[in-house]
């Protein structure tokens, strides 16, 4: 039977989260620590995934029942047939993928193996990259080969179905890799010849939920949010030209800014707050939270000679620093 392998990088957002879902642009850079994904077209006609890092084992369900259970069933039809939260991203973009490619997929099943190199709690985006590699394997391994917008597409609507909302700079990172300047739904997806990028990762200990996070800004003054988001599109127009002439003493000064509206937003936590203190005190020239705020990640730029200072400090702050390297390669056919 034919076997394929894909693998795609995690994300950090840089700049312009939370804005970026209201039509500012965002930086985003994907990371070296991988989402992969096997996929073997099987003869019985049965769906079946392990992804043993969100808790997933033997999970199988006939493949004319795919996508049947929470989130395309009406409410009132969710029963115990409801698709596992750890199964959803991959079972939908299954789904996804046989309804507007009925011509490619013959009859038979779908095997499914994921194994990510990195912690679903980091907000590294596992549930996007995921979606990602079985969306290009199934492209690959059924002869559709579809180019990256296509899947970009394919990929951002799974997230839509399943979350209701966000912006898709996570899925266009796992596809396109590298360093992005994005605009929500893909509208833009500009490459940004970035050749290094020395960030310090530091790890709260505290999973974010994304959703909450959204919802939770929905619930502010939407006038006062709407001026903080226009502030944060400011500002990540000014970061581009900084990041791509290596200024990162300006760079810097930008993520500072956007951690301070960030906080204005209330998605900062006291514990992103103590160590973004600690990095600030060791000289980092900037810092902020990545992702949707409540937990998850803060990142650091920070001069050589104040590097080993900045993790000392992250972690006194009681954060967990995570060695990774940015920038890195989208996509990719491992084996097939
Ligand atoms: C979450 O990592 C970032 C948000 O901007 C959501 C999104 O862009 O989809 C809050």
């Amino acid at each position: 039977m034919k076997t394929i392998t894909v693998s795609a990088p995690g994300k950090l957002m840089l700049l312009g989260e939370h804005a970026v879902v209201y039509g500012r642009p965002c930086i985003v850079t994907a990371v070296n620590q991988r989402m992969k994904a096997t996929v073997e077209l099987t003869d019985e006609p049965i769906f079946s995934l392990d992804a043993p890092d969100v808790q997933v084992t033997g999970y199988q369900k006939p493949m004319d029942q795919l996508g049947v259970g929470d989130p395309l069933t009406p409410l009132a039809q969710k029963d115990s047939t409801s698709i596992p939260k750890g199964a959803k991203f991959v079972e939908i973009a299954l789904y996804n993928f046989y309804n507007n490619y009925k011509g490619y997929t013959k009859k038979g099943g779908i095997r499914v193996t994921t194994k990510s190199e990195f912690s679903s709690q980091f907000g590294f985006g596992s549930s996007s990259a995921s979606t990602v590699c079985v969306i290009k394997a199934l492209s690959e391994i059924t002869g559709a080969n579809l180019d990256n917008k296509t899947v970009f597409d394919l990929s951002y609507k799974t997230v839509l179905d399943i979350q209701g909302k966000g912006s898709g700079f996570d899925v266009a990172a796992a596809i396109y890799g590298g360093t992005l300047y994005f605009k929500k739904g893909g509208e833009i997806i500009e490459p940004l010849n970035v050749d290094s990028l020395p960030l310090i990762v530091g790890y709260s200990g505290i999973k974010a939920d994304t959703v909450t996070l959204m919802n939770q800004v929905l619930e502010k003054d939407q006038l006062v949010v709407e001026g903080i988001y226009t502030d944060i599109g400011k500002l990540v127009e000014q970061a581009k030209p900084a990041l791509l002439n290596k200024d990162w003493a300006t760079l810097g000064k930008l993520m500072d800014d956007n951690q301070k509206l960030l906080s204005e937003l209330g998605v900062s936590i006291p514990k992103l707050d103590q160590m973004i203190s600690a990095a600030t005190n060791a000289g980092a020239y900037g810092v902020k939270l990545s992702g949707a705020g409540g937990g998850d990640c803060m990142i650091t730029l920070a001069p050589e000679d104040k590097i080993q200072a900045v993790k000392d400090g992250i972690a006194a702050a009681g954060g967990q620093v995570i060695e990774v390297g940015a920038n890195v390669e989208g996509v990719k056919v491992e084996n097939g």
